[in-house]
């Protein structure tokens, strides 16, 4: 692991089920995040792309190999130090935004903060520069039925990014929006890892969304099958993701 390393799982491999009958879900993968990284993970429904997002956000555990986060072997950790990481260091974005509804837009930015005991000055300055970023500066005082799906998800990123973590985790961050409101969320995902605030994996099954991405990882059946990168423009990554998800049969559609 070298000092740009986020995250990095050795063959990791994950077993569902019971004694007398288990499925393998992840047949021994290994990846490496890196701190500048924009990786979106696509693949048939049942690849195992949230499974993988699941363990990597600590969210699950594997059956063999290792999870390093932010240099500790989160399998090896004791639980208040997997809390304590996964505090500081992961941000989570979900496909329903999971927002408080009795709260306003702003104390839900700012509610990783305040459970932290930081003070409100401090949560309204943190919160109103995330919201200009993503351009939420006029919505900060509605509630959650006051907001598109597309402004709640913003705000569910900026909720994610509040306390500066080193990596972003989103399943399918897009998968409630319509296509206006998901290019607008990419378009804020991609200057957040631009500017270097932190590295982004994120589970999609659209290819447009990925070609947002600097890598496009394909899992098929528990194991990675190809790894694209961007290079050149997004138009023509785009192109060479859609020919890559032809060859492998077709369409990624939802789960
Ligand atoms: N908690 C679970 N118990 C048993 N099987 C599971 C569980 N979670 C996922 N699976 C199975 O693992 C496989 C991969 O699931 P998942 O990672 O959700 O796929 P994807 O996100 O690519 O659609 C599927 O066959 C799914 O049914
Ligand atoms: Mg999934």
């Amino acid at each position: 692991m070298n000092e740009n390393t986020v995250a990095e799982v050795k063959n990791l491999i994950k077993n569902y089920g019971t004694r007398d009958f288990t499925a393998t879900v992840l047949k021994g993968i290994d990846l490496t995040i890196c701190c500048n990284d924009f990786i979106a993970v696509m693949g048939p429904s049942g690849s195992g792309k949230t499974t993988l997002l699941n363990i990597l956000s600590t969210i699950d555990k594997p059956t063999h190999g290792s999870v390093m986060l932010d240099g500790h072997d989160i399998t090896k950790i004791s639980n208040q130090d997997l809390s304590k990481l996964r505090r500081d260091k992961i941000g989570l974005i979900f496909q329903d935004y999971n927002l408080l509804d009795t709260m306003t837009l702003q104390d839900n930015i700012a509610l990783p903060l305040s459970l932290n005991g930081v003070a409100s000055r401090v949560c309204m300055q943190k919160t109103e520069e995330l919201a200009g970023m993503f351009g939420l500066s006029d919505h900060l005082k509605k509630y959650p039925y006051q907001l598109s799906g597309g402004q709640k998800q913003r705000g569910a990123a900026c909720r994610a990014l509040v306390t500066n973590p080193q990596i972003i985790f989103a399943d399918e961050p897009t998968g409630a929006l319509d296509s206006k409101s998901g290019k607008d969320l990419m378009k804020c995902l991609k200057e957040v890892n631009d500017s270097g605030r932190a590295a982004i994996f994120m589970v999609t099954h659209d290819p447009y969304c990925a070609s947002y991405a600097k890598d496009v990882y394909i899992l098929s059946d528990g194991m990675m099958k190809c790894r694209l990168s961007r290079g050149s423009g997004r138009k023509e990554f785009f192109d060479r993701i859609m020919d890559a998800q032809i060859s492998m049969g077709g369409d990624f559609s939802c789960d």
